[in-house]
């Protein structure tokens, strides 16, 4: 479903360039959760935010379901973004006057639908986060891996071919990030959402199916898990 050939992303140019990624190669298939590890620095997120269609890389080539994204036009680019990929981001992203409910549709309404479809799909997605009852809260009516579930949610809502997490849990306790986790993987097991999560934390591979490992922009390691979270 995804691939990525020699993925380059350089910041600054002259003495000061940092290779932040320098020259990334791998697929993803369909349905699979993916884990990114690597210490601080490795080039984590820059990856997540090119294949999120955040960020452009330097060189290299992007495929996603056979279309080249790294060279479409930026219309192209914003449209698939908007429509077809989800992205959680560490700190929730949530807007704080909006109940929980109005987070998770106000991309539905964007998207033209109407105010009851919009609000029917934002309990739908509530719902399957785990959040059912608590469409009305404001953020700060909810617990941190509450409002992590919202986010979740929120990039549910439009049934993203792909959904991009970078360190979704690093601002939770354990019982909270667990909480996230399932989410994440009942999703996967269950409605067969492709996820591609960045993890700084060894437990959190017990979730996943494959770890890609990045050091200093290189990619080091592509390990299959099995059920324990063992390499396989
Ligand atoms: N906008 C930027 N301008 C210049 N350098 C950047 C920029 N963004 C990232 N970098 C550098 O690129 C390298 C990779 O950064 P990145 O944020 O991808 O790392 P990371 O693996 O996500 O780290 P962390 O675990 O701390 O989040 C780092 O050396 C960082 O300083
Ligand atoms: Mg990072």
């Amino acid at each position: 479903m995804i691939v990525v050939k020699d993925l380059k992303r350089y910041y600054g140019s002259g003495q000061n360039t940092v290779k932040a990624l320098n020259g990334v190669s791998f697929e993803i298939k369909k349905g699979e959760f993916v884990a990114i590890m690597g210490a601080s620095g490795s080039g984590k997120t820059t990856l997540l935010r090119i294949l999120a269609l955040l960020d452009d890389a330097t060189a290299g080539e992007y495929t996603i379901r056979g279309l080249k994204v790294s060279s479409l036009p930026e219309a192209e680019r914003s449209y698939y973004r908007l429509t077809q990929v989800g992205y959680v981001f560490q700190d929730y992203a949530l807007i704080n006057e909006m109940s929980a409910a109005e987070n998770v549709y106000v991309l539905s309404m964007m998207e033209g639908k109407s105010k009851k479809e919009s609000y029917e799909i934002a309990l739908e997605a509530l719902d399957k986060v785990g959040l059912t009852g608590k469409q009305d809260r404001i953020p700060d009516e909810l617990s941190g891996g509450e409002k992590q579930r919202v986010a979740i949610a929120r990039a549910i809502a439009k049934k993203p071919d792909i959904m991009f997490a970078d360190e979704p849990c690093a601002n939770l306790d354990t019982n909270n990030s667990k909480q996230v986790l399932d989410v994440f993987k009942d999703l996967n097991d269950k409605h067969g959402q492709t996820i591609v999560m960045v993890t700084h934390e060894q437990w959190h591979t017990e979730y996943v199916d494959r770890v890609i490992t990045l050091e200093d922009g290189i990619l080091v390691s592509d390990e299959m898990m099995d059920e324990s979270g063992e390499e396989k």
